[in-house]
């Protein structure tokens, strides 16, 4: 089955220095004077900064931030288990997370109303989570409903989406899910439903349905916010209604990159991410989360062969981790995640002295009403059975 890459939507990505969109703050720049990348001093300032602020401060990091602020970070995860750990250290009043948007929003969600969560890069969105705006998705709601379905289709929304969206899930009897807790996820709400609303990632959608459900790909519609022309006939007939947004880092991986890296390393395991294509995941020997990834490495006896689809950072840092085996990246032209890329130690540097001069910048806050729904989603997933903080 073909994959065609979606027209871009008016909402995605924003160029660094061409425009901003002040309510998503895509595009919009950083609003004080950041050190030079050249200070020599900037690993010092970083580490006298934070230990002024103590247990004030709390630094969380994303597996697919750069090294150098990977460094500073009080503990690793995926975007579900860094929201966690914020809500499961209520002494401290300012949560740095190192990530993207909508992870610090979910942080926001999951806090006590006292801590503050602070993004250092506003510019570092997500352009699959920028695939779904709000009034899209109300539209294809209004289609579903209009169909007479809303009452039969369960909203499954990846964690990889606004807090609006996720807000949506929750008005509408919906979860949240993330890339290990997907197939839950799905068997959850065909407990609850006929069929599945799933956004705003056609892959992992499509991947769980089918590999881990048994459904077939016929059982699944993609809904074109562009063009959305599914008949209400189609809609009632799928299993599966899946959002038309990827990964712009995930989603390049190719049926190609597989066939070369067998042929470049004999006897590899290749282990990919859910967030891969349909096509990819089929070749693969391995398919699972961030964590799921870190952890199969690990174990794997010395003088294993692994080719990672996953996000480069991740993949050199588990190249540095394994010397002992051999761990490649599983395609030679995928680039790093640009917008994870945002956080750099300048940013890093200028967020915590900021803080320490008694200035919060960069905080990201969800309104009350969102951030209500959003909880009632993602409390959903965090009832079911075996989803648990490592989920
Ligand atoms: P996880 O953090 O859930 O592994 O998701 C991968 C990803 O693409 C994060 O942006
Ligand atoms: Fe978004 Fe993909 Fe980057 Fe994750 S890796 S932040 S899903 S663009």
């Amino acid at each position: 089955m073909a994959f065609t890459e979606p027209v871009a939507t008016p909402l995605a990505l924003l160029l660094l220095g061409h425009g901003a969109d002040p309510d998503s703050e895509r595009g919009v720049e950083c609003p004080g004077d950041l050190p030079p990348v050249s200070d020599p001093d900037l690993v010092t300032r970083a580490a006298a900064a934070k230990a002024a602020l103590g247990d004030r401060l709390y630094i969380l990091g994303h597996h697919y931030q750069r090294d150098e602020v990977i460094q500073f970070a009080d503990v690793t995860g995926d975007s579900f288990k860094l929201s966690q750990q914020a809500a499961a250290h209520p002494e401290a009043e300012f949560i740095v997370f190192c990530g993207v948007h909508f992870m610090a929003e979910s942080a926001d969600i999951l806090t006590a109303a006292n801590q503050q969560v602070i993004l250092p890069d506003l510019a570092a969105g997500c352009s699959m989570a920028d695939m779904a705006a709000i009034h899209q998705v109300d539209a294809a709601w209004q289609a579903i409903s209009a169909a007479g379905l809303a009452d039969s289709t369960i909203p499954i929304t990846y964690m990889n989406s606004a807090a609006d969206i996720k807000a949506f899930t929750g008005r509408n009897h919906g979860a949240i899910c993330t890339s290990s807790n997907a197939k839950r996820s799905l068997e959850w709400a065909f407990e609850h439903g006929e069929r599945v609303f799933f956004l705003p990632d056609q892959h992992l959608g499509r991947n769980t349905a089918v590999r881990d459900l048994g459904l077939s790909l016929d059982d699944c519609v993609v809904w074109d916010p562009h063009h959305p022309t599914l008949t209400p006939e189609q809609l009632r007939d799928a299993k599966v209604i899946l959002w038309r947004g990827h990964c712009s880092v995930h989603g390049r991986f190719t049926e190609s990159s597989v066939k070369d890296v067998r042929a470049r390393v004999p006897g590899v395991t290749v282990i990919v991410h859910p967030e891969c294509r349909y096509e990819v995941v089929e070749m693969a020997d391995l398919v699972g989360s961030t964590e799921f990834i870190i952890t199969a490495i690990e174990e794997a006896p010395p003088g294993s062969s692994f080719a990672v689809g996953t996000e480069l950072n991740l993949v050199r840092r588990l190249a540095l981790r394994h010397p002992d085996k051999t761990v490649v990246f599983l395609d030679r032209d995928v680039c790093f995640c640009s917008t994870m890329n945002r956080i750099d130690l300048p940013h890093l540097v200028w967020t915590l002295e900021n803080l320490l001069q008694g200035r919060v910048v960069n905080q990201i806050t969800v309104e009350d009403e969102s951030a209500k729904w959003a909880r009632v989603a993602l409390d959903r997933m965090l009832a079911l059975p075996g989803v648990g903080a490592k989920d």
